[in-house]
């Protein structure tokens, strides 16, 4: 029987938060798969008396996990984290390199991330792809000073950038106060030379690829969970 979206997003959640020792530091990612995860380490508090510090990668999660209870410090208070649990929009299947930022989220995260001994990527079937930019756009955060020019620079690696918009029609905020640009690059053939080239644009402030980050991705199928490892 197929399971919506939302039943397996929270399969694979579940999945990854029996892997969460008391003790630990974890990094608390973004996201409806990530809120999922957020929800279950909250539970298992609860029923188990878990006990760990969690370190959020954005103002929505940090209000979710402090809603549940969870002890919660920044990343300058806890620079070095066991653990880091989040979900992705793309997950190239030979690398498990990833791209993330659909929700606003990209800096924080990947700050938290690579603070991380290991991170733990949670998603549903869909989210796997062959090749990086197949389904979604890159989003890249850039400063608000200028903004039209770093679009153009971006524009010219070879994409085609659009601004963030939120509901109301004024340009997307993120936490850090900046701008984010969706950017359609297509199927990847080089994530890496992508990434490299957008941190050396002027105005960027960080990029929505993660590359060699995931320890292991779990994705929940009709039929089950996959665990993907390098
Ligand atoms: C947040 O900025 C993102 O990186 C999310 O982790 C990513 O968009 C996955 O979100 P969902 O779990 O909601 O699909």
């Amino acid at each position: 029987m197929a399971l919506t979206p939302n039943e397996l997003k929270k399969m694979a959640a579940e999945e990854a938060v029996k892997r969460v020792q008391s003790g630990m530091v974890v990094g608390l990612g973004t996201g409806s798969t990530a809120a999922y995860a957020v929800s279950a380490i909250g539970d298992r508090m609860k029923t188990e008396g878990l006990k760990i510090i969690g370190v959020p990668t954005s103002a929505r999660t940090f209000e979710q996990a402090q809603s549940l209870g969870i002890p919660l410090a920044t990343l300058e208070a806890q620079p070095k984290l066991d653990l880091a649990i989040d979900g992705a929009d793309e997950i190239e299947l030979s690398s498990l390199n990833l791209i993330k930022g659909a929700g606003g989220a990209l800096l924080r995260e990947k700050l938290v991330e690579v603070s991380a001994d290991r991170l733990i990527i949670v998603a549903d079937k869909s989210k796997k792809v062959n090749k990086l930019g197949e389904k979604f756009a890159l989003p890249v955060e850039i400063v608000r000073f200028g903004w039209k020019s770093t679009f153009s620079r971006v524009e010219a690696l070879g994409c085609q950038p659009v601004l963030r918009l939120s509901d109301g029609g004024e340009p997307f905020i993120t936490d850090e106060q900046h701008y984010i640009i969706d950017c359609q690059f297509g199927p990847m053939d080089d994530p890496v030379a992508i990434a490299n080239a957008l941190k050396a644009t002027a105005g960027v402030v960080e990029h929505g690829l993660f590359i060699d980050m995931t320890a292991e991705a779990i994705v929940a199928t009709d039929s089950g969970i996959e665990v993907l490892s390098k």
